[in-house]
């Protein structure tokens, strides 16, 4: 049975099809490229809140100027990363390519950075003949699914994120460029401090903000392994299957994923084949717990990065 969730807005009505309870909706054949009414983009907006995941397909969206006009709708841009280069003559653009290694951990887009992006596109350039999908899973989901004892533990926990850390790959699965990947993604370190529990500036909804740059948490007399151990448990609420969309590419393809309250992961199980998408990210606010605190800089200047944007 296909269910259909309409978001009415003054006079636009965009038809999703959801793609499971808890995450994911889809629209087939909706026109992005040029500019957007008012009434659309507040659509979209409804839809990714409600949503928190979206896929356009046969979304006309054809270049990286298209892409970076399609994101541009939804607030100022950040440039393509803060350590890794982007497309040549496309700041805010980062290419996503097999080429470079893939990005099997459950993450969510940069939040080793005081102001993690908002919302993350992704726009398919060269799909896989099979595989290389992206799973996206609800962070809100699984703050939800947890014991009331363990949600409110996790309501008081403050993680330390960070772009460098120990992420040992074995050797047969190392890609041939990888140290140097790894030089770029590190030659400058940041580390920050966030909620673990972060309230969505939009809905108020509550998601589990961790991932994998999310590497201890801020306990006095804690050890590092206790403290992963921890990581682990919250972690393993986030990527169960029913708060996991699994998202197929094809030609000509949009997604858009509300990076404050999702996880996400691309499995390696294409077989080397070619597989290339570009990535443009929105400029987000600073996240805050359920008291209303704010994340906090302990190390690096994220600032030629990304503005800090009002949300939206
Ligand atoms: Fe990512």
């Amino acid at each position: 049975m296909t269910i259909v969730t309409e978001n009415r807005t003054a006079s636009t009505t965009l038809a999703f099809t959801k793609l499971g309870s808890k995450i994911g909706a889809e629209i087939r054949g909706l026109d992005l490229r040029g500019e957007l009414s008012a009434d659309v983009v507040a659509g979209i907006r409804a839809a990714l809140n409600e949503h928190k995941a979206l896929v356009f397909r046969e979304a006309n969206i054809l270049t990286d100027e298209d892409q970076v006009r399609f994101a541009g709708h939804f607030g100022p841009l950040t440039e393509a990363h803060p350590t890794v280069a982007s497309v040549e003559g496309a700041v805010n653009v980062l290419p996503v390519d097999s080429e470079n290694g893939s990005a099997n951990t459950w993450h969510t887009d940069v939040t080793f950075v005081v102001n993690p992006p908002q919302a993350s596109t992704l726009r398919s350039i060269t799909v896989p003949e099979y595989g290389g999908e992206t799973l996206i899973a609800s962070s809100a989901a699984a703050y939800q699914d947890l014991p009331a004892e363990l949600r409110t533990f996790a309501d008081s926990l403050w993680a330390i994120h960070t772009n460098d850390y120990d992420y040992s790959v074995p050797k047969n699965l190392e890609h041939a460029n990888a140290d140097e990947r790894r030089k770029e993604f590190t030659r400058q370190v940041f580390e920050t401090v966030h909620p673990v529990v972060r309230v969505h500036p939009l809905t108020g909804e509550r998601g589990l903000f961790i991932g994998g740059f999310a590497q201890r948490l801020r306990i006095v007399g804690l050890s590092n392994t206790e403290s992963k151990d921890i990581i682990r448990i919250l972690q393993a609420y986030v990527v169960r299957p029913e708060n996991v969309v699994r998202v197929n590419w094809e030609p000509n393809q949009l997604v858009l994923f509300d990076n404050r309250i999702t996880q996400h992961y691309a499995p390696d199980n294409y077989d080397g084949l070619p597989r290339t998408l570009n990535r443009v990210t929105i400029a987000g606010d600073v996240p805050v717990s359920i008291e209303g605190k704010p994340s906090q800089a302990l190390q690096g200047d994220s600032s030629t990065y990304s503005v800090i944007a009002p949300v939206r």
